[in-house]
Parts: C-alpha cells; structure tokens; sequence
C-alpha cells in the first residue's frame, strides 16, 4: 500500500491471492481426476470477485459459479470472453436473453426456467440442478423424471446436486443424497456431474463425480470443522488504535454502560465497528491481539469503534495509531466466527466497504 493510503487506512484488510491460488491447487490434487471449478459468488466471498477470479483464471481455472444475473455481467466484463461463468439462482423470468447475451450459463433450478431456457431458444450450455434432498433449489426427482426428455434435448453441460450436511462426515444425509444424485444421473445419460463443494471434497472420491465447485475453503474457512484446518489462512484485518486511556475499577465502557471494569485497566478504542462488518454479537466476546498478546473486546461493539483491555500489552505498542491484529495467525476467520456465534462464510461476506484493501499477488 502507498505509504499515504497506510496512514490513512483506519482498518487494513489484506488478502493473500496466492493462498486462494494455493488453497485451489490443494483441493484440485485431492480431488483430481474432477475438475476444480471456483465459487466467487458475493463478490467473491467478500474478498473482491473480480480480483480472486482474474487470479485462479490465471492458474487455470476455466469455471467459475456466482449466484445473480448482475455477478455473472459484472465477472463477464472484468474477465473478458474465455471463462465459463455460471449462475446458480438461474434466469428469473424474462431474463434468458440477458444470459444469452453475457454468455452465462444458468443453472436451471425450476421447470419454469426451463421452460424459459427453451424459449429463448439459444444454443448456449445450461447446467441442470437436481435436488436431492437440501429442499432449497433444483428439480425435484419427480420433476426430473418428467423433464428428462426435454432436458436431454437442451444437451446441458453438467448436472449439479449440493450437499446438505457435507461438513457432518458421519451425517447419513451424505449417502442418502449421494445415493439420489446416481439415481438422478441416471435421467441425463453422458452428462457430466458434479456434487461436492468444500466440505464435500473431503467426504473422498466417490463424492467427486466429474466437477467439484469449492467457494469457502479457496478463502481459508475449514471445510472439516472440528480438525485440523488443511487450508492456507487468507485474510488478515488491523484496525487502528485512535485513543487509549488508563480506567479505574468500577468505571464502565460503551453504550448501555455494559461493561464495568473489575481493576483499572488500559483501554484502546479501536477504528472498527459493526459498520464495518465486526458483529455485534462480539460484543463482550470478541479479542485482538498485539505483538502476540491477546486483549479482550470489552462492552459492546458499536458502529464505527470497539473497545478493547490492552492492559496485557507491551506498553510500547501502544499509541495512536498502532494496530491491532482481529484476524491473523493467532485467530483465524474461524475462531472470530465461534466468537460472534457464526460461521465464517458469514464473517467474511458481512465485510464492509471502508476497509482498505490489499491484495498479494501470487507469486509468478
Ligand atoms: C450450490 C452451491 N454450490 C457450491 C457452493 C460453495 O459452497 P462452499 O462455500 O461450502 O464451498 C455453494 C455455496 O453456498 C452453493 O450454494
């Protein structure tokens, strides 16, 4: 970052496109011989569709899946003719034409899309989505029983299923919905198939089919809860100390006076808030850490600052300005989402749009 803009920055989030390009190479060797295709709907998890994409498109990724029209046009125009770019919600109504004309392939979820998709009489590739159990999108199997005819017609490029519980290896809805996408298969001889995201990449090879489509592990969140993370960290966030001051005990801190110190303490206010995309569920919960040390979220997170006990730091790190770590080696994406009782999918789409933004380039 230009030194002007490091001065400025009230909180830094840098992102590792080497580490998605590496996280991307590491599940295309476990689940060679699929292909690995890149989910980088919502904006890329977060972390800038347009820049992830244009870098995994670089290592050789040729599919890439997002969620809206709107994403497919915007990925389209930054990354030019050659990749693929599919859309899972599908073409509302009325809007087959637009897919046509950006070159997206939708995903046909409804007989009504079909129904669209024929219609719009294009020869373009469709990927065709059977709902095996999840009961949010895709035809169901008597659905797909009725359509097959009309489906093998409009020859689709794959068919798609998603897992319900992959992150649950023991979870007997895996085989059941695997067991649901053969018998689904078998409707769309010759297709290709693709079942698994992140955490179903890990379920193993019968799970692998012709395609695997990983969008939260690329950015570092574990697909195996509960085990060792095998993916590379992504992100890092420091926000800026604006004020510090020393507190005596039974004086309280923030909104609603929610927090009453038990000692006198250092506090740090801190240029991150809910605003931002630091929940409020953190509040009272949350930590940052500085120069290794860790120091508790105190109170309440409010809009733009949150307010941390930095009595355990190193006095010399400590002045207006200096930052701290809320995601980093000592905490992950992980562990800030069990904090604010989420998952990490959700801390990282939920960033807001003040950060600034630095992006490692992958090695050449
Ligand atoms: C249909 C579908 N496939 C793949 C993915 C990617 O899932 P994950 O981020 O768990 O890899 C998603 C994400 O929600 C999805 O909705």
């Amino acid at each position: 970052m230009p030194s002007g803009l490091a001065s400025r920055a009230s909180a830094v989030l840098e992102i590792d496109l080497g580490a998605i390009v590496g996280n991307s190479r590491l599940l295309s060797e476990k689940a060679a011989p699929a292909v690995c295709a890149a989910v980088v709907k919502a904006d890329g998890y977060g972390l800038g569709a347009t820049r992830v994409a244009a870098a995994l498109h670089h290592a050789g990724c040729r599919r890439f899946y997002i969620a809206t029209l709107d994403e497919g046009i915007a990925l389209r125009t930054a990354l030019g003719p050659a990749p693929e770019i599919a859309v899972f919600n599908g073409p509302l109504p009325g809007t087959s034409g637009e897919f046509a004309a950006a070159r997206l392939i939708p995903v046909l979820n409804e007989p009504g899309q079909i129904d669209g998709w024929e219609r719009a009489a294009t020869a373009a590739p469709a990927i065709v989505h059977a709902d095996t159990g999840l009961n949010r999108l895709g035809l169901s199997p008597a659905e797909l029983a009725a359509l097959a005819p009309r489906l093998r017609a409009l020859t689709p490029r794959l068919m798609i299923g998603h897992l319900a519980c992959a992150d649950e290896p023991e979870h007997g809805h895996n085989t059941l919905q695997r067991e649901r996408f053969l018998t689904a298969r078998g409707h769309l001889p010759g297709v290709a198939a693709g079942l698994a995201a992140s955490s179903g990449i890990f379920l193993g090879p019968q799970y692998h089919f012709d395609e695997v489509r990983p969008g939260a592990a690329l950015y570092g969140v574990n697909p195996c809860p509960g085990r060792p993370n095998p993916m590379r960290p992504v992100v890092r966030l420091t926000a800026k100390i604006l004020q510090l001051r020393q507190i005596d005990s039974g004086e309280s801190v923030g909104y609603g006076a929610a927090h009453v110190m038990g000692e006198p303490g250092m506090l740090a206010t801190a240029a991150i808030g809910y605003a931002d995309g630091w929940p409020r569920s953190l509040s009272h919960r949350g930590c940052g850490w500085i120069a290794g040390k860790r120091v508790p979220l105190l109170g309440r997170v409010s809009m733009d600052l949150a307010t941390f006990d930095v009595s355990a730091a190193e006095p010399a790190a400590l002045y207006p300005g200096s930052a701290i770590e809320l995601i980093g080696e000592h905490h992950g994406v992980d562990d800030v989402a069990r904090d604010a009782g989420t998952i990490g999918y959700e801390i990282l789409t939920s960033f807001g749009s003040r950060f600034h933004r630095v992006y490692r380039e992958p090695a050449t």
